[in-house]
């Protein structure tokens, strides 16, 4: 049996889409494995920087003041390349050359199969942070990002009610969360939105006609829509073409919020989650876990495979869809 090689020096990257609370996570991984006299060492530019070999250390001061700042100082990207076997076997190489005994991974769903893949061919213990705005991991409540992501679409829509109301107006607000609805539907029912359309749902565009004329008929001079980006009747431009001739009444208009959701200074929540799990994500390495995905699970830290997160599909939360209905009407 083989005995584990002792950690002494740890990689961290961040891979996907960036999310706000990602430097939090960095800044916690890098405080933490400094107080255990790990070395750290920032790939950049994620599992594309891993193949280059753009490594290189980081230390305590190098994450001084980016607690508040979104994006991820490490850089991101999307590595076509590291989904070949010899895209892998270069990365494994970057890593020997500069002794990297174990790897901490920021990001979601993609950046853990990409790691899946590599520790079923290199000995090289994996630790997931989930990072991304969509919110769609299983093992964990929340996800880095998500928090800050929804409370920049509110507003968002905030100031859309402020105009819909002035003109009378019908918006389909469109926002990211690729196939999942978490944004939309915490979106809609923080703004008061009167309808969400969200992937996991079974409504029909006949449903939201149904809704929307009932809304009508009391007087609603105004409606704001949410669309998740991913709902199967298409974006908030395909809504609103296959709505706007059932309401004469209403001057149809669309708003694709985007990367705005991507962006900002993270808030309290994402910045205290993301300070626990980066340091769990160390606890982890030292208690010798490997290939699993940190999580906060009714507040306590977990920990799940990355077959499990990859995997498993994560339900939109029915309750909160039944009570954005009651809170429209
Ligand atoms: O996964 C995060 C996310 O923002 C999704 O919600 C969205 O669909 C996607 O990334 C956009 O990707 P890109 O930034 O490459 O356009």
């Amino acid at each position: 049996m083989s005995t584990r090689k002792e950690i002494k020096r740890i990689a961290i990257f961040t891979s996907g889409g960036d999310a706000p609370g990602m430097n939090a996570a960095i800044r916690a991984v890098v405080r933490t494995a400094t107080f255990n006299d790990f070395h750290v060492y920032g790939i950049y530019r994620g599992y594309d920087g891993m193949i280059k070999g753009d490594i290189h250390r980081i230390e305590s001061n190098d994450v001084a003041n980016i607690m508040h700042r979104g994006g991820t100082m490490l850089k991101t990207a999307r590595s076509r390349d590291f989904m070949s076997p010899e895209g892998r076997k270069m990365a494994y190489e970057s890593l020997m050359a500069n002794d990297i005994d174990a790897c901490i991974a920021i990001g979601g769903n993609g950046t853990f199969t990409g790691a899946k893949f590599f520790s079923e061919e290199f000995e090289i213990p994996f630790v997931g942070i989930p990072g991304t705005i969509d919110n769609d991991l299983v093992g964990t409540d929340y996800t880095i990002g998500f928090d800050t992501s929804v409370n920049t679409a509110m507003r968002a829509v905030d100031k859309i009610r402020d105009t819909a109301d002035s003109h009378n107006r019908l918006f389909f607000v469109e926002v990211m969360g690729r196939n999942s609805g978490y944004i939309a539907l915490n979106t809609g029912i923080a703004a008061g939105s009167s309808a969400v359309l969200v992937p996991e749902s079974d409504a029909s565009v006949d449903d939201l006609i149904l809704m929307l004329r009932k809304g009508a008929k009391r007087n609603k001079l105004f409606s704001i829509v949410i669309v998740a980006e991913g709902n199967k009747f298409g974006g908030a431009i395909e809504v609103a073409q296959a709505v706007k001739d059932k309401f004469d009444f209403y001057d149809t208009k669309v708003a694709i919020i985007g990367h705005l959701q991507r962006g900002g200074s993270p808030t309290c929540f994402d910045r205290v989650l993301a300070s626990r799990l980066g340091h769990a994500a160390v606890g982890a390495l030292l208690e010798g876990k490997r290939n699993v995905m940190v999580g906060q699970l009714n507040n306590e830290i977990s920990y799940i495979p990355f077959d499990d997160a990859i995997n498993k599909p994560k339900e939109i939360n029915a309750d909160l869809l039944a009570l954005a209905e009651i809170l429209a009407l």
